[in-house]
């Protein structure tokens, strides 16, 4: 008995760790856990387009048809203090795997959030109403998946994803303090589209460069 609860102690220590360098969607949920690296995922799961690794679920959570909150652990890696999201939706069930045929349709705007230090960091943070995608038609009974994507610092992206079917609000129990709230040190960027008026700042050729050219 000891050991059995030394042991769990070592698994939520370790899932703490875990948590602290990948997305994990707090509310309304996510398809399951997919931190692991493993034989199969190699580089690790969450790496995988377009739901980190993880089939379409049937334990769908009700979210408003109005739109509604979700929150996110966005983690951290060592070293990368910022990170870009992206929230999209895909609808349906009639694409690869009994999910949507894609997670072409954007909820929000790209924005990037910047965390308190270099190191993992496990903040929460959480948009009470995030909007359907524009021109949906979505109605009260419609499955549809929300996917949503970190950006690292170096390009790569980090996938996850909750399956939900659309509910009339009065149905989907109100979020609160507890389920959804911000950090106070994760800040939020919006990210802007400004056209160059110089070069991409570039290194110049190096020296060694120069000369194996001669
Ligand atoms: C669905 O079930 C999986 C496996 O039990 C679980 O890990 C996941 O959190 C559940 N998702 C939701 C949204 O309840
Ligand atoms: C790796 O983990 C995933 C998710 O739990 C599982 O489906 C897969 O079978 C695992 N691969 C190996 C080689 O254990
Ligand atoms: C939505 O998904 C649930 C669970 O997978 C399924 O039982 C239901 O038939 C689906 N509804 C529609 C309209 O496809
Ligand atoms: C994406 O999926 C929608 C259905 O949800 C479909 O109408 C649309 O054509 C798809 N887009 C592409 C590029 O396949
Ligand atoms: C939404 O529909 C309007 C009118 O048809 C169209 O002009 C607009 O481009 C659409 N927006 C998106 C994101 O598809
Ligand atoms: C917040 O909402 C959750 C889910 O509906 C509920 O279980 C919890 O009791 C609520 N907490 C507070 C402080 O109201
Ligand atoms: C968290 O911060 C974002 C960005 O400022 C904001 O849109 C959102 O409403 C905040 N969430 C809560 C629960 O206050």
């Amino acid at each position: 008995m000891f050991s059995r609860s030394l042991y769990s102690l070592f698994a939520a220590a370790l899932l703490s760790v875990e948590v602290a360098a990948h997305t994990v969607i707090t509310y309304p949920g996510w398809r399951g856990d997919n931190l692991v690296t493993n034989d199969t995922f190699p580089y690790g799961m969450q790496w995988m387009y377009p739901c980190g690794g993880m089939p379409t679920t049937t334990n769908r959570t009700l979210w408003p048809v109005t739109g509604g909150a979700i929150a996110l652990q966005p983690g951290w890696f060592q070293g990368h203090a910022t990170a870009f999201f992206y929230m999209n939706m895909g609808y349906g069930t009639d694409g690869p795997g009994g999910g949507p045929p894609n997670m072409s349709f954007p909820m929000v705007p790209v924005f990037q959030i910047v965390g308190p230090s270099k190191n993992p960091y496990p903040g929460t943070f959480c948009l009470p109403q995030v909007p359907l995608p524009a021109n949906s038609s979505v109605k009260i009974g419609d499955n549809a998946t929300i996917q949503v994507v970190e950006t690292a610092v170096h390009g790569a992206s980090l996938f996850s994803c909750v399956d939900i079917t659309f509910a009339d609000p009065k149905d989907v129990p109100e979020v609160n303090d507890t389920n959804c709230f911000n950090s106070t040190d994760i800040a939020f960027n919006n990210v802007y589209s400004i056209a160059l008026d110089a070069p991409l700042p570039l290194p110049l050729p190096s020296p060694r460069l120069s000369h194996h050219c001669i």
